[in-house]
């Protein structure tokens, strides 16, 4: 799956020959699962049409500071633009264009939205190659990039004039991988391998009962899915669920028992950064499962548990540098009771859901959580989907590895 899936893509258009190559280029944005929006200068009109990239992109294409329809009632607005975008793509950059971005000129649309965007930058550049060398070419592309806009270096090749050399802007399929190598290699948790443990577990009575609870795996699942997004690899040990991973890059490794999520656990612990325990593991398990099937015999039936292996304190005992994150769901006392778990079970931070919170807790779209690490540090959280509990858990990490 590519870096760019979900991104939100803008992309400014200005008025050069290569131009019409951005019709490949918005394709391959809404291929690679981009949302795309288009802002073109007025000169880039003549070498690309707006019904062509607004088909394209799925979306209208801007290009005036007035929706064109109705001058006077209609501003478009280069601030909400700019701040929808996830990166900003100028291909081509003109000369004239990249002089104006250095200069805060802001006589259009498009670099009144480059003014105003607070994502990543890039350009490709685009002019003939006496241009492309210039020295005040070269001190625009510098200055550009202490503004922290990011070169998209232009190719060597035929140029519009006939002469042939540096200046081409980059093939759209370049700007791509360019692009998703930049991306890729920006991910704050790239480099990172992490533990998680989601859903339930299952506890055999016989070969067609089990002990189970009411766990979805949703929040596991979340947060596997968001920390590959971020870069990391993941090791998803994941009990029965429906859930699906959206991220192929997710290592899944299957269990189904407590035992057998304690096994898989041990076996990659020594490797991995970070380890969060998502899972709801049964605290007890039948003390003998039996190997047929149990007959109705008895007006009643006893069937003896024994503990399950308490994996995350397992993990705690034989930690070394990595981040331990447990969670705790609690009915009363809920602040006293996750302290505790923190100090028996050696972890840095727990995320405490309380069942007395609305919206908390299992088989639910979203949770309310409390952080508290090791220094007993509460940090109580708004009510939020349970993609926005993942993204908030994995901010902790990244603050764990860069602050
Ligand atoms: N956990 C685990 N292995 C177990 C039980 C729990 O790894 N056998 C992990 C869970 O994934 C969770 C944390 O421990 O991150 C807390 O689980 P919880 O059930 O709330 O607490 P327990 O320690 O089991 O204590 P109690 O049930 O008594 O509250």
């Amino acid at each position: 799956m590519s870096v760019l899936n979900g991104k939100k893509v803008l992309l400014g258009i200005s008025g050069g020959i290569a131009a019409y190559k951005t019709a490949s280029l918005v394709r391959l944005f809404i291929k690679a699962g981009a949302h795309v929006q288009v802002i073109m200068t007025p000169a880039s009109k003549d070498f690309v049409t707006p019904l062509t990239l607004s088909t394209l992109s799925k979306n209208p294409v801007h290009s005036s500071f007035y929706y064109e329809e109705d001058q006077n009632a209609q501003w478009n607005n280069h601030v909400e633009l700019a701040l929808w975008a996830d990166l900003m793509v100028i291909a081509p950059a003109t000369a004239n264009t990249l002089s104006k971005m250095v200069s805060g000129t802001c006589d259009n649309l498009l670099l009144a939205t480059y003014l105003s965007a607070k994502c990543t930058v890039y350009f490709a550049p685009a002019m003939d190659l006496d241009m492309y060398k210039h020295p005040s070419t070269l001190a625009n592309f510098l200055s550009l990039e202490t503004f922290g806009n990011v070169i998209i270096p232009a190719e060597n090749g035929e140029l519009a004039s006939g002469l042939s050399g540096e200046g081409r802007m980059a093939e759209p399929e370049n700007i791509l991988i360019f692009l998703e190598k930049d991306i890729q290699s920006k991910l704050p948790l790239r480099g990172k391998k992490i533990l998680i443990t989601a859903g339930p577990t299952y506890e055999a009575i016989d070969p067609v009962r089990f002990i189970g609870n009411h766990s979805s795996g949703k929040m596991g699942y979340d947060i596997a899915n968001e920390a590959a997004n971020l870069g990391a690899s993941v090791i998803l040990v994941s009990g029965p669920t429906h859930c699906k991973i959206t991220n192929s890059s997710i290592e899944l490794i299957s269990v189904t028992s407590a035992e057998e999520m304690y096994d898989a656990c041990h076996a990659v612990f020594d490797s991995v950064d970070v380890a969060i325990a998502a899972a709801a593991v049964a605290d007890y398990k039948p003390k003998t499962v039996a190997t047929q099937k149990i007959k109705k015999s008895t007006d009643d039936f006893t069937i003896q548990l024994e503990k399950t292996k308490d994996i995350l304190f397992s993990l705690g005992q034989i930690k070394k540098n990595q981040l331990l994150i447990g969670f705790a769901l609690e009915t009363e006392n809920e602040i006293e009771n996750a302290k505790l778990k923190i100090q028996k079970k050696n972890l840095d931070l727990i995320v405490l859901n309380s069942l007395q919170d609305e919206g908390a807790g299992f088989k639910k779209e979203t949770n309310k959580v409390t952080f508290i690490d090791k220094n007993f540090f509460l940090e109580p959280m708004d009510l939020k989907p349970k993609e926005a509990v993942a993204t908030d858990i994995l901010n902790k990490v990244i603050a764990h590895f860069y602050e």
